[in-house]
């Protein structure tokens, strides 16, 4: 275990990780990160560059890592902010499109290396609330708590709808059905850090849970963890 306490929280997307893993942090008095955050970011800076992000060719994709790498990183996470050299970019990174673009790169295993020591090298006193899809089992395995979050194609879709419409991105249920399930289906299958449950998680299928009844799940297992409120 670790001097400076890591509370890991995976899962699938829209299963609620985001709200509950920032919510759990404000509550317990600990630093928040969205690693999904700096996937979108790197896809969202490949976009804007013009480099085509389904031609995986290592050359190719090796320019996104240098993309991000270039950026220093100048990240903060301000409550749910993004603040990216200065301006809160989460208002763009937040789409689904964003999280499809993501999506598709976030199989490089030297992207992935890349972003796993951002997340490293953010652990400081008093402690770290990081949510993702392998925070848990391998960026840090050995994570104080782990928690896993889930819920079934449909509740998620509906949850999604919601932010589409405010967006007035014209999604329909079923294009965020059928995006969710391909999404899933790509974070399972890739050969380094895929998504799945570690085997010390509390899974909490979160389809017809509230938000608080979620949150108080997961503030009761880092009591038992002997994680509570600093
Ligand atoms: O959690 P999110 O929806 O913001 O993540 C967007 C995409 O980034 C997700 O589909 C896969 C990728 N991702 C990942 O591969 N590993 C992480 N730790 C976080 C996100």
């Amino acid at each position: 275990m670790n001097s400076i306490p890591i509370i890991a929280i995976d899962g699938t997307s829209s299963s609620g990780k985001g709200t509950i893993a920032y919510k759990l942090a404000e509550y317990l008095g600990l630093n928040y990160l969205n690693s999904g955050a700096l996937f979108r970011l790197a896809g969202h800076l490949a976009v804007v560059s013009g480099i085509d992000i389904h031609d995986h060719s290592d050359e190719n994709m090796n320019k996104i890592v240098d993309l991000l790498l270039k950026e220093n990183l100048d990240l903060e996470f301000i409550g749910k902010k993004v603040i990216h050299n200065g301006v809160d970019i989460w208002p763009i990174l937040s789409s689904e499109d964003a999280g499809v673009v993501a999506n598709t790169i976030s199989f490089y295993p030297p992207l992935r290396d890349a972003i796993n020591d951002f997340q490293r090298k953010r652990v400081s006193a008093p402690g770290l609330v990081d949510e993702g899809r392998d925070v848990g089992t391998t960026v840090f395995p050995n994570a104080n708590v782990k928690i896993y979050l889930d819920a079934s194609v449909e509740a998620r879709a509906k949850r999604r709808l919601v932010d589409e419409q405010k967006r007035g991105s014209g999604k329909t249920y079923e294009i965020l059905c059928a995006e969710l399930a391909k999404r899933d289906e790509v974070d399972k299958a890739h050969k380094v850090g895929a998504l799945k449950v570690a085997d010390d998680a509390l899974y909490i299928d979160t389809s017809d849970l509230t938000i608080e009844q979620v949150l108080e799940k997961c503030i009761n297992h880092c009591k038992e963890k002997g994680i509570v409120k600093s």
